[in-house]
């Protein structure tokens, strides 16, 4: 990500920051209606829910590097998404719920660099999410280790 891109995402987010109830409740109803099954796997209340999910993308936000790496914590809730059970797929709906939201959110301020940046930023969060949740769980090494 260059600079630029990273400036755009993090102007853009505080405004979405501002109003974090209404976009978390517009996302999930967005993500929701794109895989109806997905909402079975979730425990916690979507209130709930996406206050976690704009805590972690403000972690990620803000921590915005140009080499692209992400904070340590952030990449620790991107392992445990393995064993929540998300697949790719889900990670492709879930960024064409997130784009429609930055969209409605934002309005004009959405403009076709911020979309981009927006676009790009998530589709390489999406792939450090996946890679990291294909690597093994430190009790599926142990168990490795025991069997062989
Ligand atoms: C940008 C990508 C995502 C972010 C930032 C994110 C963030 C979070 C956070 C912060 C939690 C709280 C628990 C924890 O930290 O482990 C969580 C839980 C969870 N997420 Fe995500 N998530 C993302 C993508 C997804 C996708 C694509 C799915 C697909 C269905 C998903 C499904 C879940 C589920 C099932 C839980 C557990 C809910 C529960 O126990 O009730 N997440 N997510």
């Amino acid at each position: 990500m260059t600079q630029d891109e990273i400036t755009l995402i993090q102007r853009s987010f505080s405004r979405i920051f501002a109003q974090k109830a209404r976009f978390g409740a517009l996302f999930y109803e967005r993500f929701f209606a794109l895989n109806p099954e997905a909402r079975a796997m979730f425990q916690t209340s979507i209130t709930r829910q996406s206050e976690m999910l704009i805590e972690a993308l403000a972690l990620v936000v803000r921590g915005m590097r140009t080499d692209g790496a992400l904070p340590p914590k952030a990449l620790q809730m991107a392992a445990r998404h393995g064993r929540y059970g998300v697949t790719p797929d889900h990670y492709a709906q879930m960024g064409e719920a997130l784009m429609d939201t930055l969209a409605e959110v934002l309005g004009d301020a959405f403009d076709t660099e911020t979309r981009e940046a927006w676009q790009r930023a998530y589709g390489r969060l999406s792939e450090i999410m996946i890679a990291a949740a294909a690597e093994p769980a430190p009790d599926a090494m142990a168990a490795n280790r025991n069997t062989s």
